[in-house]
Parts: C-alpha cells; structure tokens; sequence
C-alpha cells in the first residue's frame, strides 16, 4: 500500500484526469488511485490511509459528483473517526455556466471531512478566476484546488503545478 490514497469521482473524465496527472506529479509509487465508481466499495478504505488526496467535480446545483453521494451519506449518518488524516481537496468545475455554484461540491467535502475530524489542508488562492458565487471559498481563498477545464484549459497544467509544489511538502517531506 502506498503513503497516499487518491479517490476521485468524475462523470465525464475530467476530475479523473486531474488525479492521474497529481499522482504522476506526486510519484506513482507514492498514491495508490482509486475511482469511487470502479474501486469504492466502503469508507473504511479512505481510513487506511493518513493521507487522502479526494477529487470530486460539482453537479446539480453545487452537489458533489453522484458516486461520492452515497459515501458521504453513510459517513454523516455513521460518523467515522478521521482524527489524524490529512486531507487535500481538487475537482472540476465551470464558472460560467455555474457560476452560481463553481465548486461549490469543493466546499460540501470539506465541511464533511472537518466535522469528521480531518486536518484539511491545500488552500488555493481566488486568483484568475470570475464566478458569481462558491462555497468552497473560505476567507476568500479555496479550500482545494479548483480546475475549470471547460473555460480556462491553459490554465490547468500550472494550477495543478502549483498547488502539487504546495502540498508536496505536507504529503512527501515530513
Ligand atoms: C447539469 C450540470 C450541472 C453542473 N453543475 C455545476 C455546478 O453547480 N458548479 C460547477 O462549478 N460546475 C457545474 N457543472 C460543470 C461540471 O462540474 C464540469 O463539466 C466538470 O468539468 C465535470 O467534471 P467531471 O468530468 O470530473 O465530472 C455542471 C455541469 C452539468 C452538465
């Protein structure tokens, strides 16, 4: 088993993506990956490992991806322990077309996660980005690395440049 589990939801690839260029960022050997569709059986394999690198893109109106639906359900009603587990946070969004909402399922995790325990870390700064509204903003920075692949695509290689040189440190060094 590898130091890092990522787990990411995606309907349309484009989170996955997102997880398998951190994971060759990061070292292969160091994140096993896991898709919540295909590999995602029950929370229990988010608590084997201490450090979590969780991906989910924003539907309906600011939801989380639909596989990471039924997880967290179960998580709120059972409330696992993650005292002591690291968390960082990315996923995909639009902020044009929901704008109202951009990664707002950014936010929804981390609240969930917190409340669980968890030290969340992987803040990303609001910098080049127009949206009308998120909730994964917290004092105006995000609380995970958000993409938007379908507006600002020559974006997206030097943001998850960035924020991997960021958490690498927390994830790898210590
Ligand atoms: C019906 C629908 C609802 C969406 N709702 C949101 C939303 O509330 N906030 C947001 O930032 N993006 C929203 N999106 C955009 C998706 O998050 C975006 O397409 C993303 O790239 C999908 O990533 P995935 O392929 O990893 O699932 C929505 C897209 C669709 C088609």
């Amino acid at each position: 088993m590898a130091k890092i589990g990522i787990f990411y939801g995606s309907t349309s690839g484009i989170t996955e993506e997102i997880a398998t260029t951190i994971r060759e960022k990061l070292g292969e050997e160091e994140c096993d990956l896991y898709s919540m569709e295909d590999d995602f059986d029950e929370y229990d394999q988010l608590l084997e490992y201490d450090y979590l690198l969780l991906g989910c893109s924003t539907w309906g109106a600011g939801d989380v991806q639909n596989d990471w639906r039924d997880p967290l359900f179960e998580m709120e009603l059972e409330k696992p322990d993650f005292s002591g587990k690291t968390i960082a946070l990315f996923g995909a969004g639009d902020q044009v077309d929901h704008g109202t909402e951009f990664v707002s399922a950014l936010g929804k995790m981390y609240n969930h996660f917190k409340t669980l325990g968890a030290t969340l870390v992987g803040e990303f700064p609001n910098e080049g980005y127009s949206f009308e509204y998120s909730s994964a903003l917290v004092d105006d920075k995000f609380v995970g690395l958000p993409i938007d692949e379908i507006n600002q695509s020559d974006k997206t290689e030097e943001r998850i440049d960035q924020w991997v040189e960021s958490i690498r440190p927390i994830f790898l060094d210590d």
